[in-house]
């Protein structure tokens, strides 16, 4: 060899050493902002060598994603392909755990914020943990982190908190939701989740069940129509970007259809329950959400923890492989919901077997992972459930995880962590208020307020970030009292009138001779998540209706503003006030009240739900004419 060739030899060797490192490397490149708990260098996938084995092609980031699934499929283990398929909540692993058993996804629970605290910061380094972890398995798979950020990022403190769905719904504002479900998708994101469990696109039928105000509305043309428009704000025009998640239109299906009284799980009584329709119904009422979510890009889904005619949705092979998957072409991964699997029969081994031959692709076990991956082995080994359906599940999962960028920027990137509860955000969260009150009665022109008004306000919520936000805020059923950033009714009020103001939370004023010319009183119900607000009796407490009655006594005029997650049983207490208003579960941005009250802007809000005038009329469609029917709602002129 001449001394010539052979530097061109050297040279030759260089870059392709120099190639295959930096492709290899890109995978777990260096992170935007570095992750403060992985300092060291985190180990290339594949050590490169001087012979430069070609980089393999998943991950080549110019190759199309279902041609990197196919390598990295030919590349996994039975054991890392199950651990693709594990959804494990945090407080149930350690990273190295994740390192261990090949675990493919990681999630937040309701209140599931860090041990470290509840800092953006903090979520950032708590997922970039887990990351490390997964991306020191000789693959390097990134994991997927899931959050239900469900009315903006909730679990976080200090996050924008928009209304819950109930209020959207009532705002019938599709480009509204959009901007919600961006900017939601921002401030999830900016802590390292790229994956959200919303929206719900349940269309209850009985206002009783617990997780009404978690949907938009009881109509299913509506709730198509606002789920897209959420789910198309949240996933953008591109996954990758650092404003985008991945959405999760749940739980399938008919969620929202159960009977009272038919729920196993603990004292529910809707939630979880069993939806008792023929066939004809299921796919007039709860499939349509279904289908426009899957045409507008939905690529995962989660089953629900409900039953159709006695058998549990997460063994429904019909309604999950053959309807979803195969006439919807639903191309995505079908998630579990929370130990959902287990529902299905006391025999966990039959429960899992049935589940994922049934279609569930990921596993939401979410504690004993030990116990899922062991009984997923056995399965295999006796034939129960085959490779083919655990390469199917996997492809779908990886495919997802292409489409997010996770390959190429695995870790947090933090950039819009300065946008989280920003004024911007808020300001936005505002106007949703705002489009989301309903006006249900306003006599003698009540409403609008004038602002040098002398005013008493009344009632413990008025004052109460906690409850005005509801279930599904820091804590999973939510907590009243001061959890978080935001503007109460009270100092809303406060803010925009020029005149007297007053509070009493038991509504007793010394200076009420002469009365106030308004008396605003703030009632309703406390937060509450699932089936712990299935409620018997929606009908206001004997002492809400006394606080009414004693406001009339102290104002020329009293206002309502009922703090709810589903309209309540107002028939009778209707005539103690001259205006009602409901403002469901508003989130942090109270002003936007204060805004409608005193003019500044239009109540334009119309019913997501029939208003019930007994509980009768329950659930919808029983009894006569309800209070309220389904779009109701009054405007004011200013
Ligand atoms: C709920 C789901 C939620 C999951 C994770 C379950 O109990 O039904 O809606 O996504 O928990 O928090
Ligand atoms: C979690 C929730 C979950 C629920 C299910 C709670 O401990 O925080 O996210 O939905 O359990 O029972």
């Amino acid at each position: 060899m001449t001394a010539d060739r052979r530097l061109h030899m050297i040279i030759l060797g260089m870059i392709l050493l120099f190639t295959a490192v930096a492709c290899q490397q890109q995978p777990t490149a260096i992170p935007t902002s570095p992750p403060a708990t992985a300092a060291t260098e985190v180990a290339p996938a594949i050590e490169p060598s001087p012979t430069a084995e070609p980089v393999p092609a998943y991950l080549n980031p110019t190759l199309p994603a279902a041609e990197r699934v196919e390598d990295l499929l030919g590349r996994m283990t039975l054991a890392e392909k199950i651990g693709q398929m594990t959804l494990v909540e945090k407080n149930s692993i350690l990273p190295t755990a994740v390192t261990d058993y090949f675990i493919g996804g990681i999630l937040s629970g309701g209140g599931g914020y860090p041990h470290t605290g509840n800092t953006p910061e903090q979520w950032a380094e708590m997922v970039n943990s887990y990351q490390e972890a997964a991306l020191g398995t000789p693959l390097a798979i990134p994991i997927i982190y899931g959050v239900d950020a469900v009315h903006g990022h909730n679990n976080l403190k200090n996050a924008t908190i928009f209304p819950h769905n109930i209020g959207l719904g009532a705002s019938r504002n599709p480009e509204l939701v959009q901007q919600i479900g961006h900017i939601t998708a921002i401030e999830t994101r900016a802590t390292g989740i790229p994956w959200n469990y919303a929206p719900v696109i349940a269309v209850p039928q009985d206002i009783r069940w617990g997780r009404t105000y978690e949907a938009y509305s009881e109509n299913t043309a509506l709730v198509s129509e606002l789920g897209v428009a959420f789910m198309q704000g949240s996933q953008g025009e591109d996954l990758g970007a650092a404003t985008a998640v991945l959405a999760t239109p749940k739980h399938y299906i008919g969620d929202g259809g159960t009977v009272w009284g038919s729920s196993t799980t603990q004292d529910y009584m809707l939630d979880q329950g069993d939806m008792q329709v023929d066939e004809a119904t299921l796919r007039a009422l709860y499939l349509p959400p279904y289908e426009a979510a899957i045409d507008a890009g939905a690529q995962s889904i989660m089953v629900s923890f409900s039953s159709w005619n006695g058998t549990k949705m997460h063994g429904q092979q019909y309604l999950l492989m053959d309807v979803l998957k195969g006439e919807l072409g639903f191309a995505g991964f079908l998630v579990s919901d929370w130990q959902g699997i287990d529902q299905i029969t006391p025999n966990y081994y039959e429960a899992v077997v049935i589940s994922v031959n049934a279609g569930v692709d990921m596993n939401m076990v979410p504690y004993d992972y030990l116990r899922f991956i062991n009984t997923m082995l056995t399965a295999v080994e006796n034939g129960d459930i085959t490779e083919a359906r655990i390469d199917d599940a996997v492809r779908r999962i990886l495919t997802a995880k292409f489409n997010l960028g996770l390959f190429e920027n695995p870790y947090a990137d933090t950039t819009n962590i300065g946008l989280i509860g920003s004024a911007e955000h808020r300001a936005l969260a505002r106007e949703a208020v705002s489009q989301s009150l309903v006006l249900l009665q306003n006599e003698t022109g009540t409403l609008p307020l004038s602002k040098d008004a002398r005013i008493f306000v009344a009632g413990a919520f008025a004052d109460d970030i906690g409850v005005q936000s509801g279930g599904w805020t820091i804590e999973w059923q939510g907590k009243p009292g001061n959890i978080t950033e935001g503007t109460t009714i009270l100092e809303a009020i406060g803010a925009t009138a020029t005149g007297e103001v007053q509070f009493n939370k038991f509504g007793r004023f010394d200076s009420f001779d002469p009365p106030a010319d308004v008396g605003i009183v703030v009632l309703g119900e406390l937060p509450y998540a699932e089936g712990w607000g299935d409620a018997a009796d929606l009908s206001l407490s004997d002492s809400d209706v006394e606080l009414i009655r004693r406001m009339g006594e102290q104002a020329d005029k009293v206002v309502v503003i009922l703090l709810s997650g589903r309209p309540l049983l107002i028939t009778d207490a209707l005539p103690l006030a001259e205006a009602w208003i409901a403002a469901w579960l508003p989130g942090t941005e109270g002003q936007g009240i204060a805004d409608n009250l005193f003019g500044d802007h239009l109540f334009t809000g119309q019913l997501p739900y029939t208003w019930p005038a007994s509980m009768e009329q329950l659930p919808l469609g029983a009894g006569d004419e309800p209070l309220f029917p389904f779009g109701y709602g009054l405007t004011t002129e200013n």
